[in-house]
Protein backbone atom coordinates (compact mmCIF):
# COMPACT_ATOMS: atom_id res chain seq x y z
CA UNK A 1 0.00 0.00 0.00
CA UNK A 2 3.12 2.08 0.32
CA UNK A 3 4.33 3.49 -3.06
CA UNK A 4 8.23 3.19 -2.99
CA UNK A 5 8.91 3.30 -5.84
CA UNK A 6 9.47 6.66 -5.67
CA UNK A 7 12.04 6.97 -3.22
CA UNK A 8 14.89 9.24 -3.65
CA UNK A 9 18.15 9.96 -2.62
CA UNK A 10 18.40 13.03 -0.62
CA UNK A 11 22.42 14.55 0.09
CA UNK A 12 22.73 14.44 3.43
CA UNK A 13 26.27 12.59 5.14
CA UNK A 14 24.66 9.03 5.60
CA UNK A 15 21.83 7.77 3.89
CA UNK A 16 18.39 9.55 3.35
CA UNK A 17 15.55 8.41 1.18
CA UNK A 18 12.13 10.81 0.90
CA UNK A 19 9.03 9.61 -1.18
CA UNK A 20 6.48 12.28 -1.36
CA UNK A 21 2.71 10.80 -2.00
CA UNK A 22 3.82 7.65 -0.91
CA UNK A 23 0.22 7.56 1.06
CA UNK A 24 -2.65 8.75 -0.30
CA UNK A 25 -4.77 11.64 1.36
CA UNK A 26 -7.92 9.28 1.63
CA UNK A 27 -5.51 6.63 3.41
CA UNK A 28 -4.02 9.37 5.24
CA UNK A 29 -7.16 10.83 6.39
CA UNK A 30 -8.48 7.36 7.04
CA UNK A 31 -5.02 6.66 9.14
CA UNK A 32 -5.38 10.35 11.36
CA UNK A 33 -9.30 8.91 12.09
CA UNK A 34 -8.12 5.56 13.27
CA UNK A 35 -5.53 7.44 15.20
CA UNK A 36 -8.07 10.10 16.60
CA UNK A 37 -10.73 7.13 17.49
CA UNK A 38 -8.38 5.25 19.52
CA UNK A 39 -9.51 5.56 22.97
CA UNK A 40 -6.19 5.64 24.68
CA UNK A 41 -2.52 5.59 24.44
CA UNK A 42 0.27 3.83 26.33
CA UNK A 43 2.59 7.12 27.04
CA UNK A 44 3.08 10.49 26.28
CA UNK A 45 6.98 11.50 25.76
CA UNK A 46 9.19 14.34 24.25
CA UNK A 47 7.02 17.29 25.44
CA UNK A 48 3.43 16.43 24.03
CA UNK A 49 4.17 13.00 21.63
CA UNK A 50 1.51 10.48 22.52
CA UNK A 51 2.00 6.94 21.11
CA UNK A 52 0.34 3.59 20.33
CA UNK A 53 3.54 1.08 20.12
CA UNK A 54 3.90 -2.31 19.24
CA UNK A 55 3.83 -4.55 21.81
CA UNK A 56 1.55 -3.34 23.89
CA UNK A 57 -2.31 -4.88 24.63
CA UNK A 58 -3.36 -1.13 23.77
CA UNK A 59 -1.36 -1.87 19.99
CA UNK A 60 -2.91 -5.06 19.82
CA UNK A 61 -6.53 -3.74 20.49
CA UNK A 62 -5.97 -0.50 18.27
CA UNK A 63 -4.70 -2.79 15.53
CA UNK A 64 -7.86 -5.34 15.56
CA UNK A 65 -10.47 -2.37 15.19
CA UNK A 66 -8.17 -0.48 12.72
CA UNK A 67 -8.55 -1.45 9.07
CA UNK A 68 -5.62 0.86 7.41
CA UNK A 69 -3.40 0.90 10.20
CA UNK A 70 -3.69 -2.75 10.37
CA UNK A 71 -2.82 -2.72 6.61
CA UNK A 72 0.19 -0.74 6.74
CA UNK A 73 1.53 -2.26 9.79
CA UNK A 74 1.26 -5.56 7.96
CA UNK A 75 3.27 -4.01 5.12
CA UNK A 76 6.01 -3.07 7.09
CA UNK A 77 6.17 -6.03 9.03
CA UNK A 78 6.96 -8.71 6.84
CA UNK A 79 10.41 -10.06 5.51
CA UNK A 80 10.00 -9.39 2.08
CA UNK A 81 9.34 -5.87 2.46
CA UNK A 82 12.23 -5.09 4.90
CA UNK A 83 14.47 -6.88 2.59
CA UNK A 84 13.08 -4.47 -0.23
CA UNK A 85 14.13 -1.65 1.61
CA UNK A 86 17.18 -3.34 2.41
CA UNK A 87 17.90 -3.47 -1.88
CA UNK A 88 16.90 0.01 -2.07
CA UNK A 89 19.59 0.87 0.28
CA UNK A 90 22.03 -0.83 -1.50
CA UNK A 91 21.09 0.17 -4.74
CA UNK A 92 21.04 3.26 -4.22
CA UNK A 93 24.05 3.78 -2.27
CA UNK A 94 26.43 1.34 -4.44
CA UNK A 95 29.69 3.27 -2.81
CA UNK A 96 27.87 2.33 0.75
CA UNK A 97 30.05 4.11 3.03
CA UNK A 98 28.28 2.80 5.83
CA UNK A 99 27.67 -1.15 6.67
CA UNK A 100 26.54 -3.15 9.22
CA UNK A 101 28.86 -5.89 9.99
CA UNK A 102 26.36 -8.71 10.39
CA UNK A 103 23.23 -8.77 8.41
CA UNK A 104 20.51 -10.49 10.38
CA UNK A 105 19.40 -13.73 9.07
CA UNK A 106 15.84 -13.93 11.09
CA UNK A 107 13.34 -12.05 11.09
CA UNK A 108 10.73 -12.27 13.61
CA UNK A 109 7.65 -10.66 13.05
CA UNK A 110 5.86 -10.81 16.99
CA UNK A 111 9.21 -9.22 18.52
CA UNK A 112 9.51 -5.46 19.31
CA UNK A 113 12.14 -3.83 21.51
CA UNK A 114 12.32 -4.40 25.24
CA UNK A 115 10.05 -1.99 26.90
CA UNK A 116 11.18 -3.03 30.55
CA UNK A 117 13.56 -0.70 32.24
CA UNK A 118 17.15 -1.81 33.00
CA UNK A 119 20.30 -0.42 34.25
CA UNK A 120 23.22 -0.59 31.85
CA UNK A 121 25.05 -3.90 33.20
CA UNK A 122 21.62 -5.54 32.63
CA UNK A 123 20.65 -4.06 29.06
CA UNK A 124 24.67 -5.31 28.25
CA UNK A 125 23.58 -9.14 29.74
CA UNK A 126 20.42 -8.95 27.61
CA UNK A 127 22.67 -8.34 24.33
CA UNK A 128 24.85 -10.97 25.76
CA UNK A 129 27.14 -12.38 22.59
CA UNK A 130 24.48 -12.29 20.30
CA UNK A 131 26.32 -9.44 18.49
CA UNK A 132 27.01 -11.94 15.34
CA UNK A 133 24.38 -13.73 14.92
CA UNK A 134 21.29 -10.76 15.03
CA UNK A 135 17.90 -11.20 14.13
CA UNK A 136 15.80 -8.27 13.05
CA UNK A 137 12.37 -6.74 13.76
CA UNK A 138 9.98 -3.89 13.21
CA UNK A 139 9.43 -1.10 16.02
CA UNK A 140 6.34 0.79 15.21
CA UNK A 141 4.08 3.84 16.80
CA UNK A 142 1.76 5.18 15.47
CA UNK A 143 1.76 9.08 16.69
CA UNK A 144 0.08 11.94 17.78
CA UNK A 145 1.71 15.22 18.95
CA UNK A 146 0.32 18.64 20.11
CA UNK A 147 2.38 21.90 20.94
CA UNK A 148 5.25 22.23 22.40
CA UNK A 149 6.70 18.69 21.05
CA UNK A 150 10.35 19.09 19.96
CA UNK A 151 13.23 16.67 20.01
CA UNK A 152 17.04 17.61 20.23
CA UNK A 153 19.43 16.33 18.33
CA UNK A 154 20.35 12.62 18.39
CA UNK A 155 21.44 9.28 17.28
CA UNK A 156 18.83 6.51 17.43
CA UNK A 157 19.33 3.45 19.76
CA UNK A 158 22.30 1.37 19.06
CA UNK A 159 20.01 -1.89 17.76
CA UNK A 160 18.31 0.56 14.80
CA UNK A 161 19.18 -0.40 11.44
CA UNK A 162 16.89 1.68 9.70
CA UNK A 163 14.45 4.38 10.83
CA UNK A 164 11.10 5.49 9.07
CA UNK A 165 8.82 8.53 9.60
CA UNK A 166 5.24 8.97 7.94
CA UNK A 167 3.18 12.06 7.85
CA UNK A 168 -0.55 11.84 7.84
CA UNK A 169 -1.04 15.92 7.48
CA UNK A 170 0.23 18.73 6.27
CA UNK A 171 2.33 21.23 8.88
CA UNK A 172 2.74 25.03 7.80
CA UNK A 173 6.70 25.58 8.36
CA UNK A 174 5.91 28.59 10.58
CA UNK A 175 4.34 25.88 12.82
CA UNK A 176 7.30 24.15 13.45
CA UNK A 177 7.38 20.61 14.14
CA UNK A 178 10.02 20.04 11.16
CA UNK A 179 12.28 16.85 10.64
CA UNK A 180 15.77 18.41 11.15
CA UNK A 181 19.10 16.38 9.94
CA UNK A 182 22.59 17.67 11.22
CA UNK A 183 26.24 17.18 10.53
CA UNK A 184 29.46 17.49 12.62
CA UNK A 185 30.50 21.03 11.90
CA UNK A 186 33.95 19.86 11.69
CA UNK A 187 35.20 17.53 8.87
CA UNK A 188 37.14 14.55 9.90
CA UNK A 189 38.32 11.99 7.45
CA UNK A 190 37.76 9.09 10.30
CA UNK A 191 36.45 10.31 13.19
CA UNK A 192 37.45 8.48 16.87
CA UNK A 193 34.04 8.37 17.94
CA UNK A 194 30.28 9.39 17.74
CA UNK A 195 28.35 10.19 20.78
CA UNK A 196 24.44 9.53 20.62
CA UNK A 197 24.00 12.98 22.24
CA UNK A 198 26.25 15.55 21.26
CA UNK A 199 26.50 19.35 22.10
CA UNK A 200 24.47 21.37 19.76
CA UNK A 201 27.67 23.70 19.17
CA UNK A 202 28.98 21.12 17.54
CA UNK A 203 26.78 20.35 14.88
CA UNK A 204 25.02 22.37 11.75
CA UNK A 205 21.96 22.33 10.88
CA UNK A 206 21.88 20.42 6.81
CA UNK A 207 18.58 19.98 5.92
CA UNK A 208 14.89 20.65 6.90
CA UNK A 209 11.89 18.70 6.41
CA UNK A 210 8.41 19.77 6.70
CA UNK A 211 5.67 17.39 7.20
CA UNK A 212 3.85 16.76 3.79
CA UNK A 213 0.87 14.76 3.85
CA UNK A 214 1.61 10.90 2.43
CA UNK A 215 5.83 11.32 2.81
CA UNK A 216 7.66 8.63 4.05
CA UNK A 217 11.03 8.87 4.82
CA UNK A 218 13.70 6.09 5.43
CA UNK A 219 16.88 7.22 7.22
CA UNK A 220 20.18 4.50 7.72
CA UNK A 221 20.76 4.60 12.21
CA UNK A 222 24.21 5.13 11.85
CA UNK A 223 26.77 6.43 14.36
CA UNK A 224 26.26 10.03 12.57
CA UNK A 225 22.57 9.99 11.97
CA UNK A 226 22.03 12.75 13.78
CA UNK A 227 18.71 14.12 13.65
CA UNK A 228 15.65 16.26 15.74
CA UNK A 229 12.48 17.80 15.56
CA UNK A 230 12.10 21.23 15.66
CA UNK A 231 9.46 22.56 18.45
CA UNK A 232 6.08 22.30 17.34
CA UNK A 233 2.91 24.59 17.77
CA UNK A 234 -0.30 23.74 17.02
CA UNK A 235 -2.17 25.91 14.25
CA UNK A 236 -6.24 26.24 15.02
CA UNK A 237 -5.68 23.29 16.91
CA UNK A 238 -4.48 21.07 14.15
CA UNK A 239 -2.23 18.24 15.84
CA UNK A 240 0.89 16.48 13.82
CA UNK A 241 -0.03 13.04 13.01
CA UNK A 242 2.66 10.86 12.39
CA UNK A 243 3.85 7.04 12.39
CA UNK A 244 7.44 6.02 13.70
CA UNK A 245 9.23 2.90 12.58
CA UNK A 246 12.18 1.12 12.72
CA UNK A 247 13.74 -1.89 11.98
CA UNK A 248 16.17 -2.96 14.36
CA UNK A 249 18.29 -5.86 15.54
CA UNK A 250 18.27 -7.75 18.83
CA UNK A 251 21.94 -7.10 19.26
CA UNK A 252 23.34 -3.38 18.94
CA UNK A 253 24.91 -2.73 15.67
CA UNK A 254 28.32 -2.77 14.74
CA UNK A 255 29.00 0.10 11.88
CA UNK A 256 31.57 0.12 9.70
CA UNK A 257 32.39 2.88 7.89
CA UNK A 258 34.80 2.12 4.54
CA UNK A 259 37.22 -0.33 6.31
CA UNK A 260 37.14 0.74 9.58
CA UNK A 261 34.63 -0.55 12.73
CA UNK A 262 32.94 1.61 15.33
CA UNK A 263 31.96 -0.19 18.63
CA UNK A 264 29.13 0.42 20.94
CA UNK A 265 29.89 1.61 23.91
CA UNK A 266 27.04 1.86 26.58
CA UNK A 267 27.32 4.36 29.08
CA UNK A 268 27.69 2.52 32.83
CA UNK A 269 24.70 3.48 34.79
CA UNK A 270 22.81 2.60 37.85
CA UNK A 271 19.49 4.45 36.87
CA UNK A 272 17.18 2.08 35.72
CA UNK A 273 15.82 3.21 31.53
CA UNK A 274 14.70 2.19 28.91
CA UNK A 275 16.27 -0.12 26.89
CA UNK A 276 16.07 2.63 23.99
CA UNK A 277 17.30 5.38 26.17
CA UNK A 278 20.36 4.48 27.21
CA UNK A 279 23.27 6.84 26.21
CA UNK A 280 25.88 4.98 24.31
CA UNK A 281 28.93 6.30 21.62
CA UNK A 282 29.91 4.92 18.97
CA UNK A 283 33.95 4.50 19.20
CA UNK A 284 36.65 3.40 16.27
CA UNK A 285 37.94 0.35 17.06
CA UNK A 286 41.91 0.22 16.49
CA UNK A 287 42.73 -2.79 17.26
CA UNK A 288 41.32 -4.07 14.45
FE1 LIG B 1 15.24 9.70 16.65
Amino acid sequence: MLKIKKLKKIKTRFPVMLAEKALNSKQCEDLINEIKNSSSFDDMIMGGRSRINKGSKNFKRYIKKSKISKKLFTTFNNPFFFKKIQSIFKKNYKDLTWSNTYDPKKFIKNKFTNKKLMNSSELKKMYGNKYRNPSVNLDIDFSVSKSGYRLKPHRDDITRLYNFLIYLNDIPKKNGGSLTIYQKKKNTKIRSRFRRFPKISELALCKEFTPKQGSVIFFQSTPNSYHGVKRFKEHKGQKRFFIYGSYALSAPVLWKYKNVTYLPFIKPTSKKLLTSSHDSNYILNKSA
